[in-house]
């Protein structure tokens, strides 16, 4: 099924508008939270709460299509998430593995690219080797790239970095004088991503929760009371639309940014800032 041509003339109308404003986001985070609680509140079990959690992956990721997005990354299982009971971990697992072969086809139908980052040799291996297909299988589409984060911390991400960093300087292939910024994040399994422009966190957390935590370094947080399970298309389109109302000042004044807004130098300044 296509997505685009699915497209109802409600979410037209919205899409035109996000389109109109112009400053789209190029890549967009999310920390999905408060599965657990939706579910509790309405005396469902948690597992019930992941299930329709995935509904509300299924629904933004089709948004994500029908904006033409191009980086979608989304927090799925944190190396935190371990320390969880055996029982949700396990359940979420299987959820994860339903979910990828399920949306397999529809993926690859809609010229999506999956990619995975994190430790992913500490997922079930049947996960593993399925997200191994499906990244392999979906490499050359040039749409949408969907970024699953699974067993993921920032931290452990910028850890690896250096190690592998730190070898090549022992190798003498680099020398310390070489590291530079642009040089470490190309070290990061993130390398082949623009830093998230917009982080959306559900569930009124105010934390990033060891996300990104390199890459996060000036993207524009937003965050709502909502609750994951019932974070769906329309809230996707207010938070882009309020990240477009927004300043990015990349640490200069108000006024540069309006005196250079239309000058190359400051379109070049916006693209080093933001790592292009
Ligand atoms: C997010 O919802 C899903 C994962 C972290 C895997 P939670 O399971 O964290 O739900 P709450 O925060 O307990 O409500
Ligand atoms: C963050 O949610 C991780 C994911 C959404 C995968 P948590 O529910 O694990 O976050 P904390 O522990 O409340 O910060
Ligand atoms: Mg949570």
């Amino acid at each position: 099924m296509n997505w685009i041509e699915e497209t109802s003339s409600d979410d037209k109308a919205v899409i035109d508008e996000i389109k109109s404003q112009g400053k789209l986001p190029k890549h967009i985070a999310v920390i999905m939270d408060g599965n657990g609680r939706w579910a509790n509140e309405q005396g469902f079990t948690r597992t019930k709460g992941h299930l329709e959690g995935i509904e509300s992956v299924r629904d933004i990721v089709k948004a994500s299509v029908q904006i033409d997005l191009k980086h979608l990354t989304l927090y799925a299982f944190s190396i935190e998430n371990w320390k969880r009971p055996a029982s949700e971990v396990s359940i979420l697992m299987k959820l994860l593995e339903t979910y990828l072969k399920k949306e397999f086809k529809e993926i690859n139908e809609n010229n999506i690219r999956l990619n995975a980052i994190g430790r992913l040799n500490s997922l079930p291996t049947s996960v593993n080797k399925l997200l191994h297909k499906i990244t392999n299988h979906t490499k050359n589409n040039s749409g949408l790239t969907l970024t699953l984060a699974l067993s993921y911390s920032g931290r452990w991400d910028i850890v690896r970095a250096v190690q592998m960093l730190s070898l090549d300087v022992r190798r003498g292939k680099l020398s310390p004088e070489d590291i530079s910024d642009e040089l470490f994040s190309k070290y990061l399994q993130t390398s082949n991503m623009p830093d998230p422009d917009l982080l959306i966190r559900t569930s009124g957390e105010m934390r990033l929760s060891n996300f990104m935590l390199w890459e996060m370094a000036y993207s524009e947080i937003y965050i709502t009371e909502k609750y994951w399970p019932s974070f769906r298309r329309d809230d996707f389109f207010q938070a882009i639309l309020n990240f477009q109302r927004r300043e990015r000042r990349f640490g200069m004044t108000s006024a540069q940014i309006s005196k250079e807004k239309n000058s190359s130098s400051y379109f070049q300044r916006v693209v080093n800032a933001i790592n292009i």
